[in-house]
């Protein structure tokens, strides 16, 4: 029997913000599995801001994906046919390439096994995946937090964000966290235990991260950029550590944006700035995932998911990702 799979495709190359008009959606046969192969029914699809940069053609650290192209994009299935000994029907995994549509063939080299009695299965792509993994290892290793450490994290409320927060204050530092709107800078005080948090939509952030970091800022987790980035650049303490982890309100940019000049902070401050990228760490990541699951069991660690039901909704979704609809981690439900 040939099986119909529904894909969304990236129609258009966006220019600027994407548009429902850059995607669409498309039905086609699933091929023959050949040796070696799996067929994966998608269950739960993980909507990232890093796929903004697979849809340009800015250098960046993985290709771009090609008008035509079904969008990338990391997912949780069910192996619903296998040609592999490594794989049964029935088995659980996640892969960082299965894309958005309801069918995937992959080969082993591109999925891990989930044991679904660790957490729900969709946290194999947020807290206890990709997202996970960048605010463990982006705020130990590169964010360098020691206890009593002022930390600020920008997009705050959402799936790396939240996680760094929540990590730092386990180890001990007083946390601050930037959000758009009073909903998510309520939920980071109030559920997340941030200490403070500051609405850079609707208040001034220099005055805010004065009041709340007299004494300077030692670790800034950068989600963002930009006139954000600035701002905590200017309030820097002696030999800070700013993690660039993304730089969102950058992605859907046609030309640079003219910023401050942060070097005399860098500078006089000693501090270290350094980009990195999660998979730098992946030979660590099976440690973060136990612990982070540890943490959850423990109740010291909470994680909000925003689920939007139905693969034809993954468009405006991600749209929606790039203007901060989203609040916790974005996923789509796409099949029981
Ligand atoms: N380096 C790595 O390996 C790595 C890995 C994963 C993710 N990342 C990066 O980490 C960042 C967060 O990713 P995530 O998955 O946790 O996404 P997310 O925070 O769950 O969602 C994106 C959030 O960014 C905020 N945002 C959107 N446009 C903004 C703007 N112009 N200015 C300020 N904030 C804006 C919005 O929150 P508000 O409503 O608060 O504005 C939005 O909800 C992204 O930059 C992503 O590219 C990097």
């Amino acid at each position: 029997m040939t099986q119909i799979n529904k894909q969304v495709i990236m129609k258009t190359r966006p220019v600027g913000m994407p548009t429902l008009k850059n995607f669409e959606i498309i039905e086609s046969s699933i091929p023959e599995l050949k040796h070696g192969e799996v067929l994966i029914k998608i269950l739960w699809l993980s909507l990232d801001p890093y796929m903004r940069g697979r849809m340009s053609t800015a250098k960046s650290y993985a290709a771009s994906i090609n008008e035509g192209d079904v969008i990338i994009g990391g997912a949780v299935g069910k192996i619903i046919n296998s040609n592999t000994e490594q794989y049964k029907e029935g088995d659980i995994v996640e892969g960082f390439t299965l894309g958005w549509q309801e069918y995937a063939i992959a080969t082993p080299a591109s999925i891990r096994k989930i044991d679904p009695n660790l957490a729900p299965i969709q946290t194999a792509v947020g807290v206890l995946g990709m997202p996970g993994m960048t605010a463990f290892f982006g705020l130990l290793h590169i964010g360098k937090p020691i206890p009593g450490d002022t930390v600020v994290v920008s997009a705050a409320s959402g799936a790396v964000g939240q996680l760094v927060g929540q990590i730092a204050k386990i180890a001990g530092c007083y946390v601050v966290g930037i959000a758009g709107g009073k909903e998510k800078c309520s939920f980071i005080t109030e559920t997340l235990n941030f200490d403070a948090a500051i609405d850079y939509k609707n208040e001034n952030i220099n005055k805010k991260l004065a009041e709340y970091c007299p004494e300077g800022i030692n670790v800034y987790f950068d989600n963002v950029g930009g006139k954000i980035t600035d701002a905590v650049i200017n309030q820097l303490a002696n030999y800070a550590r700013v993690a660039v982890c993304g730089v969102i309100s950058q992605y859907n940019l046609t030309k640079p944006e003219p910023g401050l000049r942060t070097h005399r902070s860098m500078l006089t401050n000693q501090a270290t700035t350094e980009g990195f990228l999660v998979f730098q760490f992946a030979q660590k990541y099976h440690i973060a995932i136990k612990r982070i699951a540890k943490w959850i069991k423990e109740e010291k660690i909470i994680y909000k998911e925003d689920v939007i039901e139905g693969l034809e909704n993954a468009p405006d979704a991600f749209i929606g990702l790039m203007n901060g609809k989203n609040f916790g981690k974005l996923l789509i439900k796409v099949s029981e």
